[in-house]
């Protein structure tokens, strides 16, 4: 029996990244799917990334470069997709790209390509994307999942949350995905702001005069084995520290906790011990121009207090110098918060979902993937690979 206008094989919440891989992919199996969205086009997160141009995938992408309350829940669905095949099919589209470093991959073209891309591989008279469609009740009877959305009903046996995290709430990003998993039953870790620039107070707000000042350094962050260091740009911003590096680590920071900066990640503990003896006439603060931008330089030597040319110093004081440049602390004092960052991290638990399917254990026929879920990727096309990654595997699924 054909299926009525409103009656599906699934319906998906949501046409963001994993919202359309899964659509595209369950409809190329036959399958009836109806695709809700809230907002009046499909991908805007999409359109947005990667200043225009998507860092669509990583080609490091592994299990490593994610966090979540399992580390091991990811495994299987990147390793059953993987950024090779995404890459095959943006490919098999014609669209150019390019890589801009440490393997992330922009279009040459534009962040659209990669939603009309998307549009294209759902079948048409497989799957309808329904745009100005807010979901705002589900109801599960029989073994159906009715979906209230806009004034209308929409029914099927299978349900994907793909509505994403909080981040960016003026783009129409809210906490619906997690609302609706505790309506199941489904718990949910703690949602915070992740790929996030962090705020300075305290002893540390002297930085914010430093607004606008880039250098490359090594950052770290986090303790026992949700740790880990970065070594990218770091930005100091008029509200605290930005740049890639901290983006980086804030996925690892939490409240009150110090995070600790290399300025010179080429440097060793000795560095200054052996500039006294080649250049006994120069002094920190020359030799920190040198090598960061001036203002940097000045507000480090300013804080280390060594003004005397080096022949001055004793080797102690050099040795404590090169130790504090090589692992400045900073303590901040909060985020910039949801509204500017990047992803979420915690959403979903993993604990519920199959690792291989994505389904609620406990509710069959329920799926979850995306951002939605407790699974945050690094920057740099990490997050865009999860979406397709899980996103595949509920379509597969399903
Ligand atoms: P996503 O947020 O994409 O989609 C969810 C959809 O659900 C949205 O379209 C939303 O409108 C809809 N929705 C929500 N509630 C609804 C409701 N009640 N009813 C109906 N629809 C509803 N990642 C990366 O790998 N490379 C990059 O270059 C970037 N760049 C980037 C830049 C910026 C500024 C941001 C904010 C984020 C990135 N990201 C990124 C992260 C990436 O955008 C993010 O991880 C994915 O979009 C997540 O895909 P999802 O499909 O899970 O959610």
């Amino acid at each position: 029996m054909a299926a009525s206008p409103t009656s599906y094989d699934a319906i998906i919440l949501g046409a963001g990244a994993a919202g359309l891989m899964a659509a595209a992919r369950a409809g190329q199996k036959g399958m009836r799917v109806a695709v809700l969205e809230k907002a009046d086009k499909p991908g805007k997160k999409i359109l947005i990334s990667g200043g225009g141009r998507c860092n669509f995938t990583n080609v490091n992408a592994g299990p490593g470069n994610f966090l979540s309350d399992n580390p091991h829940f990811a495994k299987s669905a990147l390793a059953r997709y993987t950024a090779q095949n995404f890459i095959d099919l943006v490919n098999a589209h014609g669209i150019t790209w390019h890589e801009k470093t440490l393997g992330q991959l922009f279009c040459d073209g534009s962040a659209k390509q990669i939603v009309q891309m998307l549009l294209d591989e759902c079948p048409d008279d497989r799957v309808d994307v329904i745009c100005e469609a807010e979901v705002t009740a589900v109801e599960h009877e029989d073994n159906r999942f009715a979906v209230m959305a806009s004034g209308q009903i929409f029914t099927a046996p299978k349900l994907v949350i793909a509505t994403g995290g909080p981040s960016i709430p003026k783009m129409g990003a809210s906490s619906f995905a997690y609302d609706l998993a505790r309506q199941f039953g489904l718990k949910v870790v703690e949602p915070r702001p992740a790929l996030v620039p962090l705020t300075l107070g305290g002893d540390d707000v002297l930085f914010r005069e430093l607004s606008g000042v880039s250098a490359p350094v090594s950052a770290r962050a986090g303790s026992g084995k949700k740790k880990a260091e970065f070594a990218e740009a770091a930005l100091f911003t008029h509200k605290g520290l930005s740049g890639p590096a901290i983006l980086q680590i804030s996925s690892y920071w939490r409240h009150g906790e110090e995070i600790g900066i290399t300025f010179l990640p080429e440097a060793d503990a000795e560095w200054l011990i052996g500039l006294k003896k080649d250049y006994p006439r120069a002094n920190l603060r020359t030799v920190l121009r040198h090598h960061l931008p001036d203002r940097l330089a000045d507000a480090l030597a300013d804080r280390i207090g060594i003004e005397t040319e080096f022949s001055n110093v004793p080797d102690k004081a050099l040795r404590l110098a090169g130790q504090q440049l090589a692992d400045w602390r900073f303590t901040p004092n909060g985020t910039e918060g949801f509204a500017k960052a990047e992803v979420t991290i915690g959403g979903i638990s993993t604990a519920e979902l199959s690792s291989q399917t994505m389904e609620a254990k406990k509710v069959p026929g329920l799926y979850a993937i995306g951002e939605a879920v407790d699974v945050t990727g690094w920057l740099g096309g990490y997050n865009f690979q999860w979406a397709w990654a899980s996103g595949a595997a509920a379509a597969e699924a399903m």
